[in-house]
């Protein structure tokens, strides 16, 4: 079959300040088909797309837009000319509507020239069945999960009826199920005619979706393929530019005292659970969407109230009624929604890593810049975090080093408890075994560490033992000796 090509890109070259994102890029997407744009954290995919939909500008290099030579001046150009992107980041207003954030800017009128909410809230409801989400296109987006808040950001794409649609990261924060349905759709699109061009990090989902795949290093380009000749190691070969070895070294440390103690915890979505943890050891959180990890996490932690139970932090029964408290006794919590609250994304690197730490610090001593400034370096020497320098500012770094950023942050509170929500969602296989290696090393620090993951393999790599939740209560609790996917499984779904 011939490709038709639809867009190219060739040879682009782009600079910030300090940084060379781009280093000689191309990209093609060729009609009817989905193009994999694949690469490290920071290898800069998001920024080609951005350039490409008019967003940055190039220092250098060509688009060429169905056989023309294009420069679009801001994103609504790019619109103009059918061509809608999904950011990485989520762009929704959260105190607006669905409807509202699917047509914000392009509202649509009657012919009197009034908006006409009727016909909006009709079409909105159009995409929402489409993509299957069953919320009511009135609800406000700040009601709703992450989840689908992204297949809300999927929607106002989908409503632009573009020919070339990028998603960046789509699948970030979806469930299998919005997966899914999200993979329907790209389908029938591509049935369409329509070009696509999909950045993940999830190397399983390239062969599901995606007929060609570009790989960039270091904002350089490395090569382009069809899916179908190639298979995972020669994306992560070429990706990280070596070959990897094993993704989890499962390392057995001795463990020491019991850290933490909850004992009949019960809160909202938490229901009469008790576990605890020893020095040295990780604790799996595992279970569904939904099955009330993050709210046991989030309990623990301070972040919600409890409404019964018992915390004990080395055997002494503490007091938690704020995330503050939390923090005060050790426990240190890294949310699966950087974004939202784990980072400030218009502070730099050192003030972000530091804000957690900053009232300890300051409340013992004067605050020491020096020491300060040693420690974030340490970090970023540490996690590799891909930065100029310190005072960057983080929402100019890419995902997976603000993830990075977030957990060093946890770090300098120099907890006892190290609670890792989702902690490589976004993160490239690179940075992954990094964050690996990373937590493998607290551990045999003696740090207790909690890590809350929907990938099995991760959860079952790095835990030494395994809580299953479902529903809010915890079904099972055993040794990572003990553990299967398929047990884990039936737990998380209610079998005993
Ligand atoms: N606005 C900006 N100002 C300064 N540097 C930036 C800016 N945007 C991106 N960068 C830098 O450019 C490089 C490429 O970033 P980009 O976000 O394109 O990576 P990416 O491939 O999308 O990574 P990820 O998989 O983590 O999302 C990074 O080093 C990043 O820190
Ligand atoms: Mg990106």
């Amino acid at each position: 079959m011939n490709k038709e090509l639809v867009l190219e890109m060739k040879n682009i070259v782009k600079t910030f300040p300090g940084v060379k994102a781009l280093d000689g890029a191309n990209l093609n997407a060729y009609r009817g088909r989905a193009m994999a744009l694949m690469g490290e954290n920071g290898a800069g995919k998001s920024t080609l797309m951005k350039i490409m939909t008019g967003i940055y500008e190039k220092d250098s290099g060509e688009v060429i837009y169905n056989k023309e030579s294009v420069v679009f001046k801001d994103s609504k150009d790019s619109q103009n000319s059918g061509i809608a992107i999904i950011h990485q980041e989520l762009n929704l207003i959260s105190e607006l509507s669905i409807t509202e954030n699917i047509f914000l800017g392009r509202e649509l009128t009657n012919s009197w020239g009034k908006i006409d909410w009727n016909l909006m809230h009709k079409e909105a409801r159009e995409m929402l069945d489409m993509i299957n989400i069953g919320d009511s296109e009135k609800k406000l987006i700040k009601e709703l999960t992450i989840g689908t808040m992204q297949m809300v950001e999927i929607a106002k794409a989908l409503s632009q009826n573009a020919k070339l649609i990028v998603m960046d990261e789509p699948t970030d924060a979806l469930t299998d199920k919005e997966t899914e349905s999200l993979f329907k759709v790209i389908r029938n699109l591509k049935k369409e005619g329509k070009s696509i061009i999909y950045i993940s990090h999830r190397l399983k989902e390239i062969p599901e979706i995606c007929e060609d795949i570009t790989i960039l290093r270091d904002g350089k380009f490395v090569c382009e393929a069809e899916v179908k000749d190639i298979d995972e190691n020669f994306i992560i070969e070429k990706m990280v530019g070596r070959t990897l070895t094993e993704q989890f070294p499962h390392v057995k440390v001795k463990l020491g005292k019991e850290v933490l103690r909850v004992e009949n915890l019960n809160g909202k979505k938490v229901k009469n659970s008790s576990f605890s943890i020893r020095e040295g050891e990780v604790l799996g959180f595992a279970g569904l969407m939904g099955s009330g990890r993050t709210e046991l996490a989030r309990t623990v932690y301070g972040y919600t109230k409890s409404s019964s139970g018992k915390i004990f932090i080395d055997n002494k029964e503490i007091k938690i009624n704020s995330a503050k408290d939390g923090v005060k006794n050790g426990i240190a919590y890294v949310s699966e929604d950087r974004k939202g609250d784990g980072l400030i994304l218009d502070l730099s690197v050192m003030e972000n890593m530091t804000l957690s730490s900053l009232n300890k610090i300051s409340s013992t001593f004067k605050i020491n810049k020096k020491n300060e400034i040693i420690e974030v370096e340490d970090y970023i020497k540490k996690f590799n975090i891909k930065t100029p320098h310190i005072y960057q500012i983080i929402k100019n770094l890419s995902g997976g080093n603000q993830q990075k950023v977030a957990i060093a942050k946890a770090l300098l509170t120099n907890p006892k408890v190290l609670i890792l929500d989702e902690p490589t969602r976004g993160v490239d296989v690179g940075a992954k075994k990094e964050i690996y290696d990373v937590i493998n090393k607290l551990k045999k620090e003696g740090l207790s560490i909690i890590i809350i993951s929907s990938e099995m393999p991760e959860i079952l790599g790095l835990s030494d033992r395994i809580l299953v939740l479902h529903e809010q209560k915890i079904m099972n609790d055993f040794p990572i000796e003990e553990a299967t996917q398929e047990k884990i499984m039936r737990n998380a779904v209610g079998v005993k």
